[in-house]
């Protein structure tokens, strides 16, 4: 048994064994009696209206249960409102629900459920529908909306202004020395977790039972229980594991619902997991968009005014763009700053989070517009971002909660030998080979639930612990992090201390978006499991039997599940034994601090890539990525580089290769398999080098941490985009950067 604190240490993930060895059941594994299967079936037009859907062949199969379509699905009581999941709200993907009309606004929309007995039977039965359809000329491209675009009052579901202005940035543009002014296109991207999205429904009487893959285990219950207009106590939402989200699990789709009204029209439990090609229309996405950046400076490099403005389309129902220009607004001391949204109806469905949405696209821009500053005033890129370190939150004029970015650029650039550099473009040579280095900046913002988070600890008379809580375990390595701050907040060994989770019957937390579900969670479970500890230090200073009798609770230390005064103590244990108990629980709450800011927090990180792009051929290799973060407190260091090291892999993913496209006669997406749409594989990972720089933030959250699910991914495309430019003497501001570009 170890004494030493839990917390930061590289433990190895406690379900690890389970994942191998497939003994953990993901949502859409749960052996359950009587399973029927469901297909989804999309519309294969993008505009227009569903005439007809004749199901006398499908229905004529051998094992169909049930052909259900916009003419037979009961319709939903309410869809709700559009807000992202950070609260204990209901948290729909979009504000339409499919199949309630016959009206098309997308391609590969929801037009029919088809349920058999077996997953291939309703697969062969859904083919056999006959739809016909009545169709209009879809708008889907950038080149057809953009004569439409206007400028929403917010986007995001309302949860950002569609404005952000700061200054005159007329004037700020019109004092510089040096402006740099460039457009960025970006192709719409999908997520591609491992796991597809996934509902496996059973009812029970009145009562429903979800077994979801989500981000959030109450927002699909909440969600859920008001689309079906039943009580909240009568939907219990169960997911363990979950294969991956990214955010495609984070906003609750319609496939939820539709599978807990198929499972009541068939009276049997179903099964509804998407297609790997439904995947890229029935969950949102990163939406295509192009970013116009204006960066002025003075000749010593001090920025005057910055100007970001985007252009994205959204859907019929929704003013949804992702935050491209959070960040951009915030990482820089500029005086003089303007950014602003425009969008444009399109048949699409509303798109979605995406791992770091709109920070990625939006530092993408900013950043490599920053390269091509310091590139024009012969300045070494970080030199250009240092003499703009932000002191206080530009906006707000607040103080930071925490910072460290001046330690990232300094240590990343130390790890990463940037101080050897060459800073002429298309110098460097290895065969045929161009090599080039880049960087960037990186910021995430550090958003806190908009609602209290519980959590429950309960110590058995063996001495073992477990503490509860409603999250899922989306894929992170939550359960083995929480069992750390479990052991060292009741004072015991971690090997003993088990988290329970990923059940709505267990205390609520918000869903894990926004990189904010280790901060939240660990605050629940660190407040129920010192409530715990001081409950049995409060006893037995009370407990006449107890060695610990009298003693002032503050000299109380625990250590190994043993309380100890001076040289008295007592534990966890015999306490309970001698009173005939076999466990003591606790409760608790954290309640994110809200109302009047007096900080601003924002997570700070630098990145670096080397590129080799072969002369002839236009490819373009990543050698090496070195990325350096400041995420507060970091509670694993093995989970934690873990997943800044996905985030940076992301990066390079969204650099050089993932990429959709709708036709502009069709409408529909192009690439709907992993065969078209390129993510980053083993063999184009290269050496990624993460570099953790612990900062202390007594602001965010009880134990201070700032998370790190998302920040990895922001600037790491910038600095490979940027090294390619070093190495090429090319700028490239479309993304992905292909082959034709740099030939
Ligand atoms: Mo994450 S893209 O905020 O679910």
């Amino acid at each position: 048994m170890t004494t030493a604190p839990a917390i930061g240490r590289p433990l190895d993930r406690v379900d690890g064994r389970a994942i191998v060895t497939g003994s953990a059941h993901f949502s859409a594994e749960m052996p359950i009696l009587g399973m029927t299967y469901a297909c989804l079936v999309g519309s294969r037009i993008a505009s227009g209206r569903v005439t007809g859907i004749d199901a006398t062949d499908a229905q004529a199969e051998e094992g169909v249960l049930a052909v259900l379509t916009h003419e037979n699905l009961p319709r939903i009581a309410e869809q709700p409102p559009l807000i992202p999941s950070l609260a204990g709200t209901a948290a729909p993907g979009q504000t339409f629900f499919p199949m309630q009309d016959d009206i098309v606004h997308y391609a590969g929309q929801h037009i029919a459920v088809v349920v058999a007995d077996t997953w291939e039977r309703a697969q062969h039965a859904a083919s056999l529908l006959r739809v016909s359809y009545e169709e209009t000329p879809p708008v889907t491209t950038l080149e057809q909306g953009r004569a439409q675009a206007f400028e929403p009052d917010s986007i995001f579901g309302g949860w950002m202004p569609g404005r952000f202005q700061r200054g005159d940035v007329e004037a700020g543009l019109a004092e510089a020395d040096v402006r740099v002014e460039a457009t960025f296109t970006y192709a719409a991207n999908n997520h591609n977790p491992i796991e597809p999205s996934n509902t496996t429904a059973e009812w029970d009487g009145d009562e429903l039972v979800l077994y979801d893959a989500t981000q959030g285990v109450n927002a699909t219950q909440i969600t859920v229980a008001r689309q079906l207009g039943i009580p909240l106590s009568k939907v219990r939402v169960i997911s363990h594991y979950v294969g991956g989200s990214f955010g495609s699990k984070a906003m609750i789709h319609s496939h939820a619902a539709l599978a807990a009204m198929a499972a009541r029209e068939v009276g049997r439990p179903v099964k509804l997991v998407l297609t790997r090609e439904q995947m890229f229309t029935s969950v949102g996405h990163r939406e295509e968009q192009e970013q116009h950046l204006v960066v002025g400076a003075t000749r010593d490099g001090r920025l005057t005014g910055i100007r970001h403005h985007k252009l994205s389309p959204t859907s019929h129902f929704d003013d949804w763009a992702e935050p491209s220009i959070g960040v951009s607004s915030e990482i820089y001391a500029c005086p003089n700053f303007e950014g602003v949204y425009r969008i444009f109806r399109a048949n699409t469905m509303t798109p979605t989070f995406m791992r770091a949405p709109g920070e990625a696209s939006g530092m993408l821009a900013l950043e490599c517009a920053m390269d091509e500053l310091a590139h024009t005033l012969g300045m070494d890129p970080i030199e250009l971002r240092l003499r703009n370190y932000a002191d206080v939150s530009p906006s707000s004029g607040l103080p930071w909660s925490s910072n460290g970015l001046r330690e990232c650029y300094r240590r990343g650039a130390a790890r990463f030998g940037w101080e050897k550099r060459d800073p002429r473009p298309g110098v460097r040579r290895e065969g045929n080979w161009l090599i080039g280095t880049g960087m960037a900046g990186a910021g995430f913002p550090v958003a806190l639930p908009g609602n209290p988070q519980r959590a429950r600890a309960r110590l058995y008379s063996d001495g073992t612990a477990v503490v509860q809580a409603a999250t899922p375990g989306f894929g992170t390595g939550v359960a083995t992090v929480m069992t750390q701050v479990a052991a060292d907040a009741l004072g015991m060994p971690v090997e003993r201390c088990r988290f329970e989770y990923g059940d709505t019957d267990l205390p609520n937390i918000a869903a894990a978006v926004g990189s904010e579900g280790s901060g939240m969670i660990s605050a629940a479970v660190h407040s129920a499991a010192t409530a715990l500890r001081n409950q049995f230090i409060s006893r037995c200073v009370a407990d006449a039997n107890s060695p610990l009798y009298g003693a002032d609770p503050v000299d109380v230390v625990v250590r190994d599940g043993v309380m100890t005064a001076g040289t008295a103590s007592d534990s966890y244990t015999d306490l309970l034994q001698r009173n005939f108990q076999p466990d003591a629980e606790a409760s608790g709450v954290w309640d994110p601090p809200g109302g009047d800011a007096e900080f601003a927090m924002l997570t700070f990180g630098a990145q670096f890539a080397e590129v080799a792009v072969d002369r002839d051929l236009g490819v373009v290799r990543v050698r090496r990525m070195t990325g350096a973060f400041a995420p507060g407190r970091v509670l694993n260091p093995k989970t934690a580089r873990s997943q800044l090291m996905g985030g940076m892999l992301w990066g390079l993913s969204q650099a050089l290769l993932e990429a959709n496209y709708t036709h502009p006669r069709t409408g529909r997406w192009a690439n709907t398999s992993l065969g078209e749409y390129l993510v980053a594989v083993n063999a184009d990972a290269p050496d990624v080098d993460v570099e953790l720089i612990e900062v202390e933030d007594d602001v965010v959250n009880p134990l201070g941490v700032k998370g790190v699910g998302e920040i990895g991914q922001v600037g790491a495309a910038a600095a490979i985009a940027n090294a390619v430019h070093h190495a090429t003497g090319h700028r490239v501001r479309k993304i992905p950067i292909t082959i034709e570009d740099l030939l």
